[in-house]
């Protein structure tokens, strides 16, 4: 299924040319002080393996080095062909081509398939790819009845999570994760079902009956059919509407390893079906700091609640009261490429809906900090979330559906993630180490024994 990287030289490559050593050695030498012993590693893609530490030892039966890396910040887990981000220059690119021109020329489906198979589609892979997503939009008629037990005033993004896991107890073929038509099965099924459920979790929360699919409209126009259609007999979806839904699904379809994307990895490695380990990478998408974002955005402009309250809101940021939501990235260091095709989009959307008027208090919250030394020194610029709320808001969408409009199309992402994982010979069960500093053995004391002070 996956196709052969057919780019002459990848961004890695480039620069490690730029790194060769004048003698053409590529290794690192360390020197343990403890013992006196000289190491020599090999250097490979600018990165030395953590298993090659091993060796270095005080005595025989010492477990030997390891590397020390809290929340992952310098560890590279996968080598992917997928997503290339350069977090100093603010450049996403998806297989090679750069976001702005998908963002532009392209549509969703088409971006799924990228990502997912590698390529650009031909016209007849594009054909049968959009044919079989949209002939997989339709759900179980139980999960209709799942839905329905969740409590009225349930949120959608906890909804999605439960009910994509459900659908590996509908799809028990899908523990087949060897066999790669299985494989393509499950990936069409999760792109397809992904926004149904989407749907009919938010039809569940407004107290509305579930619309079917219309698989004759769009990705996006089936979408906002399921989600808005009331007694019409045929959803009439605004064309502007629709293609910005559609260039923000493309915008957050992938994002190389982050959070979700390494829950989707690391429980995927355990060989668990792909609904269970998309379930996983759900709810690490769920949290504030994450996909969770963008609806933190809103409520963070809520509160402040007009353009003049930003810079005491800004000052209190400063004082460590809060954070700035929407803004900082643990890779972008300059300002977020996404962000910035949001921000024209979001001109588009409201002439349509009408302005926003928490745009104004996102621009003016965007023009201080952009000259605040604060921000300007930690390399603090607007992300993904800062703009997408306020396009969601405009377009209907209730908060609590952002994190489910992120999902929809992170999916993509996630399951072309899961399947170079399984496809890498080197991956293997996720399993790090840590470094124990807890009691050494002691003797269990009855409860009794026990003092109380
Ligand atoms: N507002 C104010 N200060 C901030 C912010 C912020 N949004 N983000 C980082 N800082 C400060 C932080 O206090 C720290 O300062 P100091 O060095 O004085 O202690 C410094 O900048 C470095 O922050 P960090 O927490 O070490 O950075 P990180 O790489 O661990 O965090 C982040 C990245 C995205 C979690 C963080 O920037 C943040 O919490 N941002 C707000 C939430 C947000 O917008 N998240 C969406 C991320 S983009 C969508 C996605 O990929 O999911």
């Amino acid at each position: 299924m996956t196709m052969p990287n057919t780019s002459p030289t990848t961004a890695t490559e480039k620069k490690e040319k730029a790194a060769q050593p004048v003698d053409g050695k590529n290794t690192l030498t360390i020197t343990d002080n403890r013992t006196g012993k000289q190491y020599e590693i090999p250097i490979e893609h600018g990165t030395i393996r953590a298993m090659d530490l091993r060796q270095v030892k005080v005595r025989e039966d010492d477990f030997g080095m390891m590397t020390y890396d809290p929340a992952l910040m310098n560890t590279a887990s996968c080598k992917s062909k997928i997503t290339y981000i350069d977090g100093d220059k603010g450049i996403l690119h998806y297989r090679g081509y750069p976001i702005e021109q998908l963002a532009e020329k392209s549509n969703y489906l088409e971006i799924a398939y990228l990502i997912i198979n590698g390529e650009l589609p031909t016209k007849s892979q594009y054909e049968e790819w959009i044919d079989n997503v949209m002939n997989h939009t339709l759900i179980h008629e139980n999960i209709k009845k799942f839905m329905d037990g969740f409590h009225y005033d349930a949120h959608p993004m906890g909804m999605l999570i439960s009910a994509v896991a459900a659908l590996s107890t509908f799809y028990p073929d899908a523990k087949n994760i060897t066999d790669p038509q299985s494989r393509k099965l499950q990936i069409i099924r999760l792109v397809g079902k992904m926004p149904t459920l989407a749907a009919f979790a938010y039809r569940h929360s407004v107290g509305r009956p579930y619309v079917y699919p219309d698989n004759e409209l769009s990705y996006a126009g089936n979408f906002l059919s399921m989600l808005f259609k009331m007694t019409e007999v045929k959803f009439k979806v605004n064309p502007v509407l629709e293609r910005a839904l559609d260039v923000l699904f493309i915008l957050h379809a992938d994002h190389e390893q982050n959070c979700s994307t390494n829950a989707m990895r690391s429980v995927g490695s355990s060989h668990v079906d792909p609904f269970s380990a998309t379930a996983a990478a759900a709810s690490a998408l769920y949290g504030p700091l994450h996909g969770g974002a963008n609806e933190a955005v809103l409520l963070m402009l809520e509160q402040i609640g007009s353009v003049n309250n930003v810079p005491a809101f800004i000052k209190d940021v400063k004082a460590g009261k809060g954070r700035l939501m929407g803004f900082g990235h643990r890779v972008y260091k300059n300002y977020d490429p996404r962000a910035k095709v949001i921000k024209k989009l979001s001109e588009e959307v409201f002439e349509v809906t009408g302005r926003n008027p928490k745009l104004d208090i996102a621009l003016e919250l965007e023009r201080i900090a952009l000259e605040d030394d604060y921000f300007i020194k930690r390399k603090l610029y607007p992300n993904v979330d800062f703009y997408s709320g306020s396009i969601y808001q405009a377009m209907g969408f209730p908060v609590e559906m952002f994190p489910v409009l992120f999902a929809i199309p992170r999916t993509s992402g996630w399951v072309a993630q899961w399947e170079e994982m399984l496809l890498d010979p080197e991956q293997k069960i996720a399993r790090p180490r840590q470094i124990y500093l807890g009691y050494d053995i002691r003797e269990y004391v009855m409860m009794g024994k026990r003092s109380e002070d």
